[in-house]
């Protein structure tokens, strides 16, 4: 047999994974060896730094709970579910559809349901404000009896997760369209904060000299028959973070602003936000935007 080196043993293990029967698998898995090995020669890593990783990697791991994603966290901090995102968007985002951003690792499903510009702080406290608008197709037709799924923090800028039993939920809703495609979220105005800083993504973050914020947003999830699931965020432009997001997450298209006595609000004397979302139609084999949720659970009803 010949001596393994440097040099040939990407090839090696390359070989030997020929026989994996599915080619996306194949195709994935042999890719990620090259890039691997590459990047191990290429920053000439030594036996101590990939235990440190490896056991960086574990404790990610140790750290989720049915209620906290840490590998959703370490995903979003290195920029890699925003790619995987924006590469989704390239492939099936059509026409003026919304962009979609980042789902986020508090996402929870079976939020309550709440009626139009009902609102959805059920415990928390604040400055309200309302988000409304229309669910509106690629011909600018509103979509009847869309789901639109917000979530977000209090005004103090926790989730119900982080602010109370995790049992509770609060600040989190599913609202439906009306005939004509219009909806209404009436809510507190968020605000931005930290990601999770006590775990293994927070101390790498601390490491890396980052401030580990996000700005101020409303997470948004809209589902329709028929239609290519949206996944999303509004972020508040007041935000001193608007810049630099930690997890990437901001698209100038998804900025918006609170105003007083907005026409059409439903509460006009309430600070208010009009967005509509446009949402695409469904294409042969189109998946979901979500990182790290089950998408059978929110199908449009
Ligand atoms: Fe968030």
């Amino acid at each position: 047999m010949a001596d393994l080196n440097e040099e040939t043993l990407t090839d090696a293990v390359i070989a030997q994974m020929a026989s994996t029967p599915d080619p996306r698998m194949r195709e994935v898995m042999e890719s990620l060896v090259r890039h691997l090995h590459a990047f191990a020669r290429d920053v000439r890593l030594t036996p101590q730094e990939w235990l440190g990783a490896i056991d960086f990697l574990t404790r990610v791991g140790q750290a989720c709970t049915p209620y906290r994603q840490e590998f959703i966290l370490l995903s979003d901090t290195i920029g890699l579910s925003r790619l995987v995102n924006l590469m989704d968007d390239k492939a099936n985002r059509t026409g003026e559809a919304t962009e979609a951003s980042l789902l986020g690792p508090f996402y929870r499903e079976n939020a309550p349901e709440f009626g139009h510009a009902e609102s959805m702080a059920t415990r928390a406290k604040g400055p309200e404000m309302i988000l409304f608008g229309r669910i509106l197709d690629d011909e600018g037709r509103g979509v009847p009896n869309a789901v639109v799924e917000a979530w977000q923090t209090d005004a103090d800028g926790a989730y119900d997760l982080q602010a109370n039993d995790p049992e509770v939920m609060d600040m989190r809703g599913r609202y439906h369209t009306d005939a004509d495609g219009h909806y209404a979220v009436r809510t507190l105005i968020p605000l931005g904060y930290s990601i999770p800083m006590d775990g293994p993504v927070g101390a790498m973050v601390r490491q890396q000299e980052r401030h580990g914020m996000r700005p101020a947003h409303i997470h948004v999830l809209v589902a329709a028959d028929g239609y290519r699931e949206l996944v999303t965020a509004l972020y508040l432009g007041h935000d001193a973070n608007i810049d630099t997001d930690t997890v990437f997450g901001v698209s100038e298209s998804l900025v918006v602003n609170l105003r007083e006595n907005l026409p059409g609000s439903p509460v006009p004397s309430l600070p208010s936000v009009r967005y509509d979302f446009r949402i695409s139609k469904r294409a042969a084999g189109d998946t979901t935007g979500r990182v790290g949720a089950d998408p059978s659970k929110i199908a449009a009803e």
